[in-house]
């Protein structure tokens, strides 16, 4: 069924986001969730390493370091350009440290864990924990990765007791180093994290070389409210936008243009990976197109000068009890549309052109849209489009849907706004 035909019968997309980030407890398992549903869409995987031959009317995609992807899609006749959508798979969270395992007067066993991102890391007290990620193991042709998750609760970042602390309740100030390290269980299980992993993975202990696994919070999402208008878990920031990107492409026919999904990895540390936002990623795949359609240098410029890119990462609702901390009047509200982000300093690349642009889609798509910048004296954060733009330059526009807690372990968001960003995302890629 078409996106426009799926929108006008009121099916919501909440319930497969739902379970698209239940199941993505990391950038790699959201990668992973993201081929599969390639795979059954008819997409084909293409190899970094390998030639590529890709043709008028072919589906495609490649992944990077396990962690980012990008699935394109050509029209059968014709391309003007390149239809961008690009989002970020990593969301911030605790790295566990090579040798993670460490004792408490041999008592008690913990997790030796180290920052990613900039997190809110009250947020991750109190609620079961679990860890995912993967493991390197060498195969026959050479390193192979398999992805892991600890799939039950395990690990607690328990409070210090009231009676403890008095001033609990006047703000605490965190140390990463000392009062976050989870707690996993008895000292008699020293060693078992290992043999867990190694279980997970199908190999044995002696064969993981190399690990990336990560902490997150084992609460599903689920929709709240009065009327249920809310949705809330972890991860809404940006695993909503990659995946609103993922169901625009695939439940989408290209018009005029090479129809692209683009979702980064360690966007929540600066981009600057052989996965992220700043690294040739995407100029890669990009010059591989212009290649495998034998286009001239001149056609291939063209084409870039008539593309555009929407890089959709979430935007900050006005706060419930701090409406104060929003700008007075470019602010935006849960369940009032997507959100433009501008930026005086360009931080969001957001200009009169793609603004426009932007409205036009939204306009053509029926869905509403609202305005967002930072209070003047507040900095705000960075996000995808501007640091892409080193790499490719192209009319881009910054958007995201709203939402509230950004950077918690467990965030809120609209349940109108995912469907609306779908819905525009799909009129984009149809152009
Ligand atoms: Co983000």
């Amino acid at each position: 069924m078409s996106e426009i035909g799926r929108q006008k019968e009121n099916i919501s997309y909440i319930g497969e986001l739902f379970d698209f980030i239940d199941n993505s407890p990391t950038c790699f398992h959201a990668v992973e969730n993201m081929r599969q549903e390639l795979e059954a869409a008819g997409y084909q995987r293409l190899s970094e390493k390998c030639p590529w031959k890709v043709v008028m009317g072919g589906n495609y995609y490649v992944i990077r370091n396990d962690s980012a992807l990008i699935a394109f899609s050509i029209p059968k006749e014709g391309h003007k350009g390149f239809h961008i959508v690009a989002a970020h798979s990593d969301s911030p969270c605790f790295k566990l440290k090579e040798l993670p395992e460490f004792c408490v007067e041999e008592h008690y066993l913990k997790w030796n864990v180290e920052k990613y991102g900039g997190m809110i890391l009250s947020t991750w007290l109190d609620r079961p924990l679990s860890a995912a990620g993967r493991v390197v193991v060498k195969g026959a042709d050479g390193m192979v990765t398999k992805l892991v998750n600890i799939n039950r609760n395990t690990a607690v970042i328990p409070n210090v007791a009231i009676h403890m602390n008095r001033d609990m309740n006047k703000g605490i100030e965190y140390n990463p180093q000392t009062d976050m390290p989870p707690l996993i269980g008895d000292v008699t299980g020293k060693g078992g994290y290992l043999s867990l992993l190694a279980k997970e993975a199908g190999v044995k202990e002696e064969e993981i070389l190399g690990q990336d696994i990560f902490l997150y919070n084992r609460d599903k999402c689920s929709r709240l409210g009065l009327e249920e208008e809310y949705i809330c878990g972890p991860r809404l920031d940006d695993l909503a936008c990659a995946y609103a990107g993922l169901k625009a492409l695939v439940e989408e026919e290209p018009g005029h243009y090479i129809t692209m999904l683009a979702v980064f990895d360690n966007e929540e540390v600066g981009s600057g990976t052989k996965q992220g936002a700043d690294s040739t990623f995407l100029r890669d795949v990009l010059s591989r197109i212009r290649n495998g359609l034998q286009l001239t240098e001149e056609e291939y410029q063209c084409m870039l000068a008539e593309s555009f890119l929407i890089s959709a990462d979430n935007a900050h609702a006005v706060h419930p009890n701090h409406p104060e901390k929003t700008d007075s009047v470019n602010k935006s509200w849960l369940n009032e549309g997507i959100v433009i982000k501008y930026h005086g300093s360009q931080r969001y690349a957001t200009d009169a052109y793609s603004a426009a642009v932007m409205k036009d889609i939204c306009r053509e798509a029926g869905v509403p849209f609202q305005a967002y910048a930072n209070r003047s004296d507040i900095a705000g954060g960075s996000t995808l489009g501007n640091i892409l733009m080193a790499q490719v330059s192209m009319n881009t526009v910054d958007i995201g849907l709203p939402q509230l807690a950004m950077h918690s372990a467990f965030e809120t968001a609209g349940a109108k706004d995912l469907d609306w960003l779908i819905r525009a995302l799909s009129v984009f890629y149809k152009r």
